[in-house]
């Protein structure tokens, strides 16, 4: 008998997450709700997370897709500049009130993939 493969839905080719550049955005239902999510590529690895500041639940992106500041360095919300660390989520600085909801990825055979868990869980067509 064989434990069946933990689930797991592409997100992106591999080449889409570049260095510190633009995120690229999936939808999930996160607690029974559709919710923009994003990935980024931070010292190589994927992340993503969901789009959603936790100053006042909004999207962190005026821009589309620009999360990342000016330095590279730090995840910032556009409304009122909570930034976050890109690798975990943490909040670093400005009104954000605790880390970002972190989604699990991995990467294999040049594609992205993300992991439902818990009250993370992917759109029902
Ligand atoms: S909504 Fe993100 S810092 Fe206020």
């Amino acid at each position: 008998m064989t434990t069946p493969a933990a689930p797991r839905i592409a997100l992106c080719p591999s080449a889409a997450l570049q260095e510190r550049a633009l995120a690229v955005p999936f939808d999930v239902v996160y607690d029974g709700q559709t919710m923009r999510a994003f990935a980024i590529r931070f010292e190589g690895r994927a992340h993503a997370y969901l789009n959603r500041c936790t100053h006042l639940a909004l999207e962190l992106d005026y821009w589309p897709n620009r999360i990342f500041d000016e330095s590279g360095q730090l995840l910032l919300c556009a409304v009122h500049r909570a930034s976050y660390a890109p690798d975990t989520g943490q909040c670093t600085g400005g009104p954000g009130r605790g880390p970002l909801v972190k989604i699990d990825t991995s990467e294999e055979n040049g594609h992205v993939y993300w992991h439902p868990g818990g009250p993370i869980q992917p759109l029902e067509f």
